[in-house]
């Protein structure tokens, strides 16, 4: 397997990652400001990857399951989920609904804070019944967890098309091609520049409440409401009056 690193602007890791989309990806992570790494099982497409300066890696094939079952044990998150690794048998305890992570290289595996700080958010926003959607929604675990609360629907949508094909009722593409005011709670855990691009996107959509994550704590938003900060990041809710 081949690793790319491509420098970036702090908060353009998702637009410079939009770009390589076209290519064969194995994978590809943008949790780290200013770099995109992306993976490819060919040097010859690792190659095709580089624009200015980059570097290429040769990494052995992780065997991911392995490398989670020696780090990861359950957790609670919020009021009511527990989140477990899915090898875990033990049942919730009581009161708790047990939300599985997904390992792998996707963003959306549970260890991140950003999708921590969603999950919490979506909990307090959460009415039963509502229609939920995550965009940008990676593995899927914010669409898995609005159903186990009790969604009526919960559609996500992602560039990135390992993340389309992995996540449950996904698409690959954008809140773009959602209808308008369709849905209660619109979630979007992306980096600030491509959220600012989106955001009228996501007003057309919500017909509620929009919960935002992936802002480092000195970034805002304005009109953002029920602000929580967790390892130097925050989730903020926006709730215009529709
Ligand atoms: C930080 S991850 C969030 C994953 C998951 N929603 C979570 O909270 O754990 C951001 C995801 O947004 C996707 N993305 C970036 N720009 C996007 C856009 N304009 N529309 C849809 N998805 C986008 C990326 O491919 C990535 O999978």
């Amino acid at each position: 397997m081949w690793r790319v690193e491509i420098p970036c602007a702090i908060g353009d890791e998702d637009i410079v990652l939009a770009q390589l989309l076209g290519l064969d990806l194995a994978a590809a992570d943008t949790d780290t400001p200013g770099i995109v790494k992306v993976w490819f099982a060919a040097r010859n497409d690792a190659e095709q990857a580089g624009g200015a300066i980059f570097a290429i890696f040769e990494e052995e094939v992780q065997n991911w399951n392995e490398s989670w079952q020696s780090e990861w044990s359950a957790q609670p998150v919020g009021q009511r989920l527990w989140l477990t690794p899915p090898w875990e048998d033990a049942p919730a305890p009581q009161g708790r609904l047990k939300l599985a992570m997904h390992p792998g290289t996707l963003f959306g595996n549970g260890d991140h804070p950003t999708t921590l700080l969603c999950l919490e958010a979506l909990e307090r926003h959460f009415t039963p019944g509502c229609t939920v959607a995550d965009i940008g929604c990676g593995s899927g675990l914010l669409q898995q967890a609005a159903k186990l609360l009790g969604a009526a629907t919960a559609i996500g949508c992602d560039l990135d098309f390992s993340a389309a094909q992995t996540a449950p009722d996904a698409f690959q593409g954008s809140a773009d091609a959602i209808a308008t005011k369709s849905i209660d709670v619109v979630i979007a855990n992306i980096q600030l520049g491509v959220l600012e691009r989106i955001l009228p996107e996501l007003h057309r959509i919500a017909r509620r409440t929009i919960i935002i994550s992936g802002l480092l704590e000195n970034q805002h938003v304005e009109g953002a409401t029920d602000i929580h900060i967790k390892d130097g990041w925050i989730s903020l809710t926006l709730k215009p009056p529709y």
